[in-house]
């Protein structure tokens, strides 16, 4: 096959940016794709992996999270080529330039994959508002509008992470504490038996 353009080659604008803010800031959202590609993998994982009596509401979660992130980080590559670039596509290359790093292979308890994901949502965050700041400085308002909306969103699913982390229930008879659930193994297990035989 022959290659019709490089990877890093500027094709030039349409919309009248320079080619100075059209560089800096297709960097600035080849970064974000690149990590919000990561944290769409992840939100798949826990996905499949929840278990538990709130199966369904974690699983149907964290499925509007991977689909809300799948559109957030297209409109992000497609900004891109606006500005006459090319997005990073190869996932190799992408995990080069990521700021987020993938959950190691396996299962971990439930509360500790949310909070993962709620880390994860926090830096991106704090990211995008670095690159809201230089898209406001370089005058390039477009992509200042839409990495706020995008900007917006991510604080929403990171408030809603921390409500599942919430201790509080309705629920009677489930008596394990915040302790018992985030330890891991057997000692947590037998700390919640014993507390349960003791309450009998
Ligand atoms: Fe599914």
């Amino acid at each position: 096959m022959k290659k019709v353009r490089e990877k890093n080659e500027y094709e030039g604008n349409p919309v009248g940016l320079s080619k100075e803010t059209a560089t800096a800031m297709a960097k600035e959202l080849d970064r974000h794709l690149a990590s919000f590609i990561v944290l769409y993998h992840q939100y798949h994982k826990h996905h499949w992996l929840v278990e538990g009596p709130q199966f369904r509401d974690l699983h149907l979660f964290f499925e509007e999270h991977y689909n809300e992130i799948h559109a957030q980080y297209d409109a992000i590559a497609e900004r891109l080529t606006v500005m006459g670039y090319c997005p990073t596509c190869h996932p190799a290359n992408q995990l080069k330039i990521a700021y987020l790093e993938h959950e190691e292979e396996g299962e971990f308890r439930i509360r500790e994959m949310l909070n993962k994901d709620m880390d994860d949502e926090k830096t991106i965050a704090v990211e995008l508002r670095k690159s809201i700041k230089k898209a406001f400085d370089l005058e390039d308002f477009a992509t200042k509008a839409l990495l706020e909306g995008i900007l917006l969103k991510t604080e929403d699913r990171c408030h809603h992470i921390e409500h599942f982390l919430g201790e509080d229930s309705l629920s009677i008879g489930l008596i394990a504490l915040p302790g018992d659930i985030i330890e891991d193994g057997e000692v947590a297990e037998s700390k919640a038996k014993a507390k349960r035989k003791a309450k009998a």
